[in-house]
């Protein structure tokens, strides 16, 4: 029998990834259910070949359908990729339901990972990260128990704006941030990989998904995006996860976790032709959105909410042309001074802090 997968946001560049790789292991996976908001064309296609048992389209803020998709009894995985806070509540309701979650929705955890995690405990549901420098860390970790880890590093790219000066960054276009050297991705994620609240976002989600306190996650700047993380152990043991930059490998590994299955159609190493391995620490000054985020995750509670609500906003305002790249940083920066943190261990809890983080940012936004 083959096992049913869910995936939402199918439309979307995870969605098309997952369903590529799907198509690659239809003898041990099959979808049961799929979902888009505004691409209804691309969904109607992707049902036609897959014929699978339901189809959504969130509309309009309607999440029923997205709960509905990832709580079937014929689902035992749900791919989630959608993006930003509107993916929460499907999570939260397979994770309850005791589906494993295959989350490339790293907004849901970050502004909400106490109920998330406890979601999963209580509903025996599992988290099993998308993310590659999670999956990166999953795969290193290899079963290990936590009092094994020193530290976690997690690599970025640096984005399109790594060797550009402050000033040249603030003035950039949607056209140069959505230019990113080596990921191909949607629009938001590739907004944040080049503020590096994309980093920032992935120090918190790496908190909550393997319970390490903020000062045992490092970032280091890895231009060429071939090591995707590195686990450090308490003797002084590192283990590197190595890979091409493609997201189909930390999809198969999310479905087959902790199997692997052959996939003759991953790209392989090849470390003559990779060239030199570079790194270099981050520049805080080029990317202040990143040290935001970072302390957002230390001060915890409902500042990482307002710290992901916010973005979201600035960074919709940076694409439809209304706020300078600059101005993205400043924008979370208010909403976060004028937020008072409080605990984030409910569900309203955490929707409140949604909602005030987007005022915030919305008022900043337009002073
Ligand atoms: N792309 C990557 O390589 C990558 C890597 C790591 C992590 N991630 C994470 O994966 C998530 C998805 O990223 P992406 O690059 O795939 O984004 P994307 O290409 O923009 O796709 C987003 C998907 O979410 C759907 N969607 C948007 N708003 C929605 C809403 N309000 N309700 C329900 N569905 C909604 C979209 O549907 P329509 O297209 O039909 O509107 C689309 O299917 C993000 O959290 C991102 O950080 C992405």
């Amino acid at each position: 029998m083959t096992i049913g997968v869910t995936v939402l946001g199918s439309t979307g560049s995870i969605g098309r990834a997952t369903l590529e790789v799907l198509r690659r292991h239809r003898d041990r996976f099959h979808v049961v259910a799929l979902t888009g908001a505004t691409n209804a064309e691309l969904l109607a296609e992707q049902a036609r070949a897959w014929r699978p048992a339901y189809v959504g389209l969130a509309q309009g803020g309607n999440t029923d359908c997205l709960v509905e998709a990832a709580t079937r009894p014929d689902v035992r995985i749900v791919v989630n990729g959608i993006v930003g806070a509107a993916g929460l509540e499907a999570t939260l309701a397979a994770l309850r339901a005791g589906k494993r979650v295959a989350l490339a929705n790293k907004e849901t955890l970050v502004m909400a990972g106490d109920v998330v995690t406890r979601a999963a405990r209580e509903g025996g549901g599992e988290l099993v990260p998308v993310d590659s420098e999670h999956s990166a860390v999953l795969q290193c970790l290899g079963g290990r128990p936590p009092d094994h880890v020193a530290r976690l590093i997690l690599t970025a790219s640096g984005g399109p704006f790594r060797t550009w000066t402050p000033e040249r960054v603030a003035r950039a276009t949607v056209a140069e941030a959505l230019n990113h050297p080596t990921w191909r991705m949607g629009r938001k994620i590739t907004v944040d990989s080049a503020t590096l609240v994309n980093k920032a976002l992935e120090v918190i989600e790496a908190h909550f998904l393997f319970g390490v306190r903020y000062d045992q996650v490092d970032v280091v700047v890895h231009p060429q995006s071939m090591i995707h993380a590195i686990v450090e152990f308490v003797d002084g043991s590192t283990l590197a996860q190595v890979s091409a930059p493609t997201m189909e490998l930390p999809i198969l590994y999310a479905l087959t976790h902790p199997e692997r299955r052959p996939d003759a159609a991953a790209p392989r190493l090849d470390l003559v032709a990779a060239g030199a391995l570079t790194f270099e620490p981050i520049d805080f000054a080029l990317f202040p959105a990143y040290g935001l985020g970072r302390a957002a995750g230390e001060a915890g509670g409902t500042a990482p909410a307002i710290f992901n609500a916010a973005n979201e906003i600035a960074v919709e305002r940076f694409l439809e042309g209304a706020l300078p790249f600059g101005r993205i940083a400043p924008v979370i920066g208010a909403a976060l001074a004028r937020h008072v943190a409080a605990p984030a261990d409910t569900l309203s809890a955490v929707l409140a802090a949604d909602a005030e983080g987007r005022r915030l940012a919305l008022e900043a936004a337009c002073s």
